[in-house]
């Protein structure tokens, strides 16, 4: 979580430009921000830091020159939300400052020992052993540089971190990475360095990049940038480029970045299915899953591990892979796959599903996937994460920087990739006839028009949410693949709204929810017409039975649903298609209602409160 920047260079204001690169991070966390930099002819580290938003630390820092500062914007883990547990943290004698990202494990045992020999600790935060203990090795005589000291600190460290350190006196930014992300930005003349979480806050700046692996060091002076290992050897590393522009990370006109990605899905979807959807041939093929088709045949299993929304899509990806492939195939929360000694071989394929490609969660979970023998591949948005580089094979979905907390387009974007996944894999296998599949991928390739259909009368869903937005529940209600998408539907209200929402397979309304429902308690039901359409009308005449409100998401030309509703329940009409294909169209009306819910109650939604976009700690 959290977002660290820093600077070295030409420019003499560096602590502006780590303020503007903490203002595109804030999406990782916003609980406090901070910068720490040299003031020109001193010998002390100047911070400024502070509870709140990066643009509240900003207004307290008045202009001086420096050519050398790091930042942070903080998730706190460690220590509440306050102003002495921002970061950056500070040494002892004020001669050097870090900024880090992760959850330092031992940190108990290692404050001890360093309060034992004197150190004073100031703050609640894991963070600031990592400087006491730079401090304590940086102080010794046969330690002569930042970096030396920095090594040996780190080796001491248990848990994961992504840290920038600098020291009043050497002209140097020492990064490092365990676990979090750094990317280190180079500048276009090569006389400047840019340290980051992500690739998005180095945008307006550079998109030559170094993305750090796990157990490398940076260091960065104003023209020189080393990388080594832990054990001080250089590395050689290729220069990678941003493949986006700054213009699809910013708002484009929007009210708010996740208005903005909303609208994008219909593009996005097009994008992830761009060279791999076949409508003439009628196929499916997707280029980086390189697996040979006998490969293909002899999967006997398949497993996502994915953490919320990726999740989500994950669910999705069964009942595709179940019907459409015939592989049997388990959904598993990556934060418990890891800990409960998986059952895996040789043709287990494990497929992670990260739109950040940097949870901690997954990542862990696709770790212990490879170390026990199984196939892995990763559906990853942001290109060269850890995820991304970690899974033997690996499928992009290109939905373009994600900002809003709440994922959107991502997930879109994952479907898709999903639905090509078990096309693909059912043509190998021989699982579905070439007939079907013809039918399939044509209406597949209408589905972006249809989802542009629903946003072009988004009014409709804001008049329903301006309805519904002061009740304290909702329970949503959907059954095979609309199940797992009124889990996602559930989760956007909650996460940006904080109604409280509760997603459940219809079915099992009757098994317990239903205690719940009354005139205060309303449901949000997707009813399209498929197989389980008549009992989905069964489910809502026992709510109507019961006073309960209902909102239903219906297909146009449906005159049934209205027969059975009252005047204060409402329809939202979406286009016909085939029934799997649903869930492109029943997901936008939800994240459209989650946001004018959200809107309504006056919430920040591209930053709702606790969370974070990206949750690289376990
Ligand atoms: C959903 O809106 C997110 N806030 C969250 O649940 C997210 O999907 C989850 O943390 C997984 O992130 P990832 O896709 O980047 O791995
Ligand atoms: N564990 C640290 C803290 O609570 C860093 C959290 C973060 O990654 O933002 O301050």
């Amino acid at each position: 979580m959290c977002g660290i920047s820093a600077y070295i260079g030409k420019e003499n204001n560096a602590a502006e430009i780590v303020f503007n690169m903490l203002s595109r991070l804030e999406y990782r966390g916003y609980d406090s921000a901070g910068v720490a930099y040299v003031k020109e002819g001193n010998d002390k580290i100047s911070v400024v830091k502070d509870i709140g938003m990066v643009e509240n630390v900003r207004e307290q820092y008045i202009s001086e020159h420096s050519d050398l500062c790091i930042g942070h914007t903080r998730w706190a883990t460690h220590g509440e939300p306050s102003k002495i547990n921002a970061h950056p943290h500070l040494d002892c004698k004020q001669e050097l400052a870090i900024v880090h990202n992760g959850i330092i494990e031992n940190y108990l045992a290692l404050k001890k020992m360093l309060e034992d020999e004197g150190h004073k600790f100031v703050s609640a935060t894991d963070s600031e052993v990592i400087a006491h203990l730079i401090e304590k090795f940086y102080n010794k005589d046969d330690v002569l540089t930042l970096e030396d000291a920095v090594r040996q600190a780190i080796a001491l460290l248990r848990g994961s971190y992504g840290i920038a350190v600098i020291s009043s006196k050497e002209e140097k930014i020492v990064a490092a990475r365990l676990g979090s992300p750094i990317i280190v930005g180079i500048g276009k003349d090569k006389d400047e360095y840019f340290v980051s979480s992500d690739t998005n806050a180095l945008l307006p700046y550079t998109n030559s990049t170094i993305p750090l692996n796990d157990g490398e060091i940076a260091i960065l002076t104003k023209n020189d940038c080393r990388i080594t290992n832990k054990d001080a050897i250089p590395v050689q590393k290729k220069i990678e480029k941003i493949l986006y522009d700054l213009q699809s990370a910013e708002k484009d006109g929007y009210a708010h970045y996740m208005l903005k990605e909303i609208f994008e899905q219909p593009r996005v979807i097009n994008e992830t299915m761009r060279g791999r959807l076949k409508v003439e041939e009628g196929l499916a093929k997707l280029g980086g899953v390189r697996m040979k088709d006998e490969e293909i045949r002899n999967i006997s299993r398949i497993i996502f591990i994915a953490c919320g929304t990726s999740l989500h899509a994950g669910m999705l990806g069964k009942y595709l892979m179940e019907e459409i492939a015939r592989i049997p195939t388990e959904v598993e929360y990556a934060s418990e796959f890891k800990y409960k000694f998986p059952v895996l071989d040789k043709n287990t394929l494990v497929i992670a599903i990260s739109q950040s490609g940097e949870t901690a969660d997954t990542i862990a979970s696709l770790r212990e996937a490879r170390e026990r023998g199984a196939n892995t591949l990763g559906i990853v948005n942001v290109v060269g994460s850890t995820i991304a580089r970690e899974a033997k094979k690996g499928v992009y979905i290109y939905a373009g920087p994600e900002i809003g907390v709440a994922s959107t387009k991502a997930f879109t974007a994952q479907i898709t990739a999903l639905y090509l996944l078990s096309l693909y894999f059912g043509r190998i296998r021989n699982t579905i006839s070439g007939f079907a599949l013809r039918e399939i991928v044509e209406e597949f390739a209408r589905i972006p028009e249809k989802v542009q259909k629903i946003l072009d009368n988004a009014n409709v869903i804001k008049d329903v949410a301006d309805k519904f937005y002061n009740y304290r529940d909702f329970l949503y209600l959907g059954r095979g693949y609309n199940f797992p998408i009124v889990l996602e539907g559930a989760l956007k209200l909650k996460e940006i709204s904080y109604i409280h929402a509760e997603g459940y397979p219809a079915g099992e309304m009757k098994h317990g929810p239903i205690a719940m429902i009354d005139e205060n308690f309303p449901t949000m039901v997707i009813l399209v017409k498929d197989n389980v359409y008549n009992k989905l009308m069964n489910n809502v005449e026992e709510i109507k039975a019961r006073h309960g409100r209902i909102v239903a998401i219906t297909t146009e030309g449906d005159g049934d649903v209205k027969k059975i509703l009252k005047e204060h329940d409402e329809v939202i009409y979406i286009p016909k298609t085939l029934p799997i294909f649903y869930p492109f169209l029943t997901v936008v009306p939800l994240q459209l209602f989650a946001y004018f819910c959200a809107l309504k109650l006056g919430r920040n939604v591209d930053k709702p409160r606790n969370l974070a976009k990206s949750v690289t700690v376990e």
